[in-house]
């Protein structure tokens, strides 16, 4: 009943586990086995290694998190030696997160990952607080396009976009497709910032970051039911999934999968049964057959 096709791709159900959530591989291989998650995907991985910004790095505020890691990670040769082949022990797809700062840097880590068996890449173009890695490369269409199709080129697998919000955030989503995307990622964090009045600074060392969360689900779930009117590949919705209702109303906005990010922080994996369950109970009580009937139902 829950069972969905992205693409060639088949899941158990169409919950996902956000990028930069959980790191290491065995964590990854928890989450599809005791979790339960239909997917999950990778930290995003650089070319070099990256330490990450000094601390405080994570910040609670009313309605999620605001985070500045700094796409801290060992380095995509590191990780996909030793934690991808963890991961995929969990039976689940493992999707690599991809962050580089130029198209050859994107194709040389979707090339390494889908040699390592990656069953998808997903090409972080939004983080909205490190340079050359960032929201600048996903807010301009052009530039979309350029690592979009080179990628693509070089990659039999799936390709994954994932945006943020910008201006032009439709725009680079259609761009992405035009350029052989197989599916887009919609949002990215928020780019935010906190004060302590007390210490009169802000509160992040790096002093802004990326808001997540509850407080950002509204513009996310906004951002994939415009998509759904824009474009034919698949959309997967993330930002603020925090129980069952809101990721069935990403489904019903028109994403095919959804990703859960933050709220692993509150409530562990235990979440992706959680929502698992109320999805299912709700498709029975209201007669409906597959999840993927709902998916877009919001249009009709
Ligand atoms: C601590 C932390 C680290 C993150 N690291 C990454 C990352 O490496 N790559 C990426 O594409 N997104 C990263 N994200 C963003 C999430 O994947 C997701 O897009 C965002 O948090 C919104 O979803 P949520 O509200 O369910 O958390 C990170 C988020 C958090 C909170």
């Amino acid at each position: 009943m829950l069972k969905i096709k992205l693409g060639k791709i088949k899941m158990r159900n169409p919950l996902m586990l956000a990028s930069g959530i959980l790191c290491n591989g065995s964590l990854l291989k928890r989450a599809a086995t005791e979790g339960g998650a239909g997917a999950v995907v990778t930290k995003s991985l650089t070319k070099e290694v990256r330490e990450g910004y000094h601390t405080p790095v994570v910040v609670g505020v009313e309605g999620g998190l605001i985070n500045a890691v700094g796409l801290a990670n060992p380095g995509y040769k590191a990780y996909l030696a030793e934690d991808l082949p963890l991961a995929k022990k969990g039976r689940a797809p493992v999707i690599v997160s991809v962050a580089g700062r130029n198209v050859e840097e994107f194709e040389e880590i979707s090339v390494a990952a889908a040699e390592a068996g990656a069953d998808a890449v997903e090409l972080n173009l939004s983080c909205p607080h490190v340079n050359k890695h960032g929201m600048e490369i996903g807010a301009d269409p052009a530039t979309v396009a350029k690592i979009v199709e080179g990628v693509r080129e070089a990659l039999e697998i799936p390709v994954y976009v994932k945006l943020g919000l910008s201006d032009r955030f439709t725009e680079s989503a259609v761009s992405a497709q035009d350029a052989g995307a197989d599916a887009v990622v919609a949002i990215n964090t928020v780019k935010a910032m906190a004060i302590d009045v007390e210490a009169r600074k802000p509160v992040l060392a790096n002093i802004y970051g990326g808001l997540s969360g509850p407080a950002i689900h509204p513009i996310a779930l906004r951002c994939v039911f415009e998509l759904y009117q824009k474009l034919s590949i698949p959309i997967i919705g993330c930002g603020g999934v925090s129980d069952w209702r809101t990721a069935l109303d990403f489904l019903m906005a028109g994403a095919s999968a959804v990703q859960v990010g933050s709220t692993l922080a509150v409530k562990g994996i235990g979440i992706f049964r959680e929502i698992e369950a109320g999805i299912k109970n709700y498709l029975v009580r209201n007669q409906f057959r597959s999840v993927e009937e709902v998916i877009g139902i919001a249009h009709r």
